[in-house]
């Protein structure tokens, strides 16, 4: 059995070495020759812990191969998968000219039989579009069965959510098609979910309305525990462990970024008013979330009596911890908010403030988190990195302008921080009673 990954992002890059690990040899296609470069000497042209042992490993063996010859990688394989990017239109629509050239080269390339797999996130119905794009661009009327098997690892944990999965779901038109594809699964041990193409792919943008719904629902709660004195970590550990609640995605904060969350709201969102269907709950979510960073700058703003002329460091960008992505990332806006409410902005971040660098030249990039924190009048932690829990935080004390820490990720040890002087501020940790 041969496999191709049309697109080496990070799902594209993570689905291929998942495959290899499994015993397939697969190959990877892209366009970007940089990219394919690097992934041919064996790094990775993304941060993401796990795979950059195993790439140089696989290529070694032979399991894996890098090419931006999309015929060949069609003509050898039996199955296809579609890794590509699906980008936001203005509107949050999906755009799906990737996918659409991605079906067509297939389609054109095309020697016999193959089960060609959409892994990337499309709205609902895109499998039977990439059906037509394929058999439009046949030179002969080979078979093809389209099966839909959406993605639901996490950045940062990447390989390990591939290969030990909560669940596979697999849609298809054809039952035999589905239960093909669920044989490359055979080593895994987890449900297998088997439906139509469809539910599939409504599945996947499911479940990421649903973590993102947890989410902005512990934040909401997290602003009432604000006002009437109620521990938010309390609350998410008390009613986390119902289990028809589920303790995970209940950690408060700054609120949700990133490249899925974001994009498959509004992706959702976009498909329903186009169906004409009301999501009220999909629109508050993503309202909630988005007055999160407000919510937090307000706070900022009350400690330090006016936000112009202070300075206020940054720790961590990224959207969350182990990774350098910057997409969506809460950081991003409450840089733009704080430079424009005239404040100076110091960043460190371990891997990712180099990407903020070029969007932002007003901001100080710093080496270290203690470099960002000298005569700042704020540490503001925006990403969880374990490395902030050792901060000398009693040296920073002494070096600080203004003693004050607001946790966007309710990540530090308050009661500590509070014992060496600093005013602390995390959403929904004993604010003090203002109501009730
Ligand atoms: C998310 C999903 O978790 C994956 O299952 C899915 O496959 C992926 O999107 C995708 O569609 O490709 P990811 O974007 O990597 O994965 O990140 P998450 O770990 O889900 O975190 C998303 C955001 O929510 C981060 O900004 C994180 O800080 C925030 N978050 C997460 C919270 O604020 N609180 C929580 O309790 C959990």
């Amino acid at each position: 059995m041969k496999i191709s990954v049309i697109g080496s992002g990070y799902v594209g890059i993570t689905t291929a070495i998942m495959f290899c690990e499994l015993g397939y040899k697969v190959t990877g296609v892209d366009t970007d020759e940089r990219k394919l470069a690097l992934l041919r000497s064996g790094q990775l042209p993304i941060y993401e812990p796990g795979l950059e042992k195993r790439l140089p490993l696989h290529l070694a063996k032979g399991n894996l191969a890098f090419t931006d010859d999309t015929k060949d990688a069609v003509e050898e394989a039996d199955v296809i998968y579609i890794a590509v990017g699906t980008p936001a239109n203005p509107d949050g629509s999906c755009d799906l000219t990737y996918v659409r050239e991605a079906a067509q080269a297939i389609g054109r390339y095309q020697n016999g039989y193959k089960i060609v797999v959409n892994k990337s996130t499309v709205p609902i119905g895109t499998g039977e579009k990439v059906k037509r794009w394929i058999l439009e661009n046949q030179k002969h009327p080979y078979p093809v069965d389209i099966v839909s098997n959406p993605e639901f690892l996490r950045e940062g944990t990447a390989l390990r959510d591939a290969l030990s999965p909560d669940r596979i779901v697999i849609g298809a038109e054809r039952p035999a098609a589905a239960e093909m594809i669920k044989s490359l699964f055979a080593d895994i041990d987890c449900p297998k979910i088997v439906t139509n193409l469809r539910t599939a792919e409504m599945i996947k943008y499911s479940a990421n309305a649903f973590l993102a719904t947890k989410i902005s629902f512990i934040n909401e709660i997290g602003r009432l525990c604000d006002v009437y004195g109620a521990n938010v970590d309390d609350v998410a550990l008390g009613i986390g462990l119902d289990r028809r609640i589920g303790s995970e995605f209940l950690r408060a904060g700054i609120g949700w970024g990133g490249s899925c969350f974001p994009k498959d709201l509004a992706a959702l969102i976009a498909m329903s008013e186009r169906a004409g269907v009301e999501t009220r709950i999909l629109k508050a979510v993503r309202e909630v979330n988005t007055e999160q960073v407000a919510y937090y700058l307000a706070r900022l703003e009350e400690r330090l009596g006016g936000l112009r002329g202070k300075r206020v460091s940054l720790l961590g960008v990224s959207f969350k911890p182990d990774t350098d992505d910057i997409r969506e990332a809460p950081a991003i806006t409450v840089i733009k908010r704080l430079l424009a409410c005239g404040a100076s902005v110091r960043i460190y971040d371990p891997v990712a403030a180099k990407h903020v660098k070029l969007e932002f030249p007003a901001a100080r990039v710093c080496k270290t988190a203690e470099e960002a924190l000298a005569e700042s009048d704020c540490a503001f932690l925006m990403t969880e990195w374990k490395e902030f829990l050792s901060i000398d935080w009693k040296k920073a004390y002494a070096a600080m302008r203004t003693p004050l820490v607001i946790d966007g990720r309710n990540f530090l040890d308050r009661k500590f921080l509070e014992g060496i002087g600093y005013r602390y501020y995390g959403i929904g940790r004993g604010n003090g009673v203002t109501h009730g």
